[in-house]
């Protein structure tokens, strides 16, 4: 069978898609680059979702794909649930925002207390950003210390801190890969925030024990992303997590587990897969089921700093939509419908999925891997499973790319990898993993 190059898939993918095209084109008079969302951008141009229905998303041009993205791991029951849906309508004819707290914003506390106990209080905000946002500003008032730790690679979104170091271009300015130096991944950051933030290199405990130690005196925090999600999706080695735990209690560090992904792991989260209590965590995405949301928290002690109730708190978090009763409702719903069987079906058919796929590389002959947790998983093009940043960028960004259109080409979302939604089933996981048979057979690489 001839194969089909990347060239061509792109011929096809504007033959498919001309309406998002010409959307495309008219957002650039308004929006630069076309883009208000930077991962989202897709060169040549973004196919344009016209409705989510359960599995899948119809584009503007009528196409009808298998979602595997499910808006960045945040909608874990698909689109439009009934459970979400039915529960929005109904709120929306009761007032959408007030000035003032409901009761709901409780009760969605009270469940993520249940589901994450070191969540002792926690707080709402509008986004994953602001929740890292707080939880950074938080430990720095808490401990009096400036500089907060982060590791190599990783997203924890696009507050100044959080961009140093966000997936850089791996070259000689990177640094040794035991103590890797402070790359500014942003322009614009304020003035000494490279110097504020230390890097760590993720799954090496002796180097982070060193560098945790040598930097003591000054660190507020170690935020860390345990899934390692953006940095590729290196899984961390217990012993590493246990270690980072043990030296950040001994020098009175707060670690900061930043679970917006990874939240999806488990029903508690990674840090109740791992066992292991950090002293914050930073909530968004599956918390809020498909509406804009987020949460922080973890010991009270910690999070007394934002208590006003003897005057005013020491970090002053407004908001107008902080705990809105939209994005409670939605996210109540969402985590109430994820029961464990719900977790059990979801966290198998990724299994499926990853055997399915590891079967199809194999048989092509063509070296890949799959990594999984949870209902995550993320294919490699690699023969090994990466353990930090710089392994998993040695991954073939063009390989990707190729089966990013070719998968798309033939109703199939996927980024490097993907993620399973509720409402799925054997059948869709099977459209994937044949899907992916077909597309080897037509490989150019
Ligand atoms: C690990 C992680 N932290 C923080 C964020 C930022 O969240 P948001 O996009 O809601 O601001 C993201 C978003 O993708 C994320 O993946």
């Amino acid at each position: 069978m001839p194969v089909l190059s990347l060239d061509q898939l792109i011929a096809d993918y504007y033959d498919q898609n001309a309406y998002s095209q010409r959307l495309f084109k008219r957002a650039q008079e308004v929006l630069p680059g076309g883009n208000t969302r930077t991962g989202v951008f897709v060169n040549p141009f973004p196919v344009y979702a016209d409705r989510g229905e359960g599995v899948y998303i119809d584009d503007v041009d009528g196409n009808r794909r298998l979602d595997f993205v499910n808006n960045a791991t945040a909608l874990i029951l698909g689109h439009t649930h009934p459970a979400v849906s039915d529960a929005l309508r109904e709120r929306i004819n009761s007032g959408t925002a007030f000035f003032g707290p409901t009761q709901l914003e409780i009760e969605w506390a009270e469940l993520l207390r249940e589901r994450v106990p070191s969540l002792e209080h926690l707080r709402f905000c509008s986004s994953g950003t602001e929740s890292v946002g707080n939880a950074l500003r938080v430990a720095r008032a808490f401990t009096g210390r400036e500089k907060i730790a982060k590791f190599e690679g990783a997203y924890h979104g696009i507050d100044d801190p959080a961009l140093i170091s966000y997936v850089p271009p791996v070259t000689s300015d990177l640094g040794p890969e035991d103590a890797p130096h402070s790359v500014v991944s942003s322009a614009g950051l304020a003035p000494a925030t490279a110097e504020n933030v230390i890097v760590l290199p993720f799954n090496n405990a002796p180097a982070c024990e060193y560098l945790i130690r040598q930097h003591a005196e000054e660190l507020a925090c170690v935020i860390i992303d345990p899934l390692s999600t953006a940095a590729g999706m290196a899984l961390p080695d217990s012993e590493f997590l246990t270690l980072l735990r043990s030296v950040t209690r001994e020098l009175d560090i707060l670690l900061i587990f930043d679970e917006i992904v990874s939240f999806r792991m488990t029903s508690g989260g990674t840090q109740a897969a791992y066992d292991i209590t950090p002293d914050l965590t930073c909530l968004a995405k599956v918390i809020a089921g498909g509406t804009p949301a987020g949460a922080f928290g973890g010991r009270k002690d910690v999070m007394a700093l934002y208590d006003p109730t003897s005057g005013s708190p020491a970090i002053p978090q407004s908001g107008t939509y902080n705990g809105n009763p939209l994005v409670a409702i939605a996210g109540l719903m969402t985590l109430k419908t994820m029961t464990p069987d719900a977790y059990r079906h979801i966290d198998s058919l990724t299994d499926y999925i990853a055997n399915g796929l590891k079967e199809a590389f194999k048989s092509a002959d063509i070296p890949a891997t799959i990594v999984t947790a949870g209902s995550l998983f993320r294919i490699y093009f690699l023969d090994y499973a990466p353990v930090n940043y710089r392994q998993a960028a040695r991954d073939s960004s063009e390989k990707h790319r190729w089966l990013y259109f070719y998968l798309l080409n033939h109703g199939i979302a996927i980024r490097q990898g993907g993620c399973v939604s509720l409402p799925m089933t054997t059948k869709h996981a099977d459209d994937l993993i044949n899907r992916v048979r077909k597309g080897l057979r037509v490989w150019p690489y």
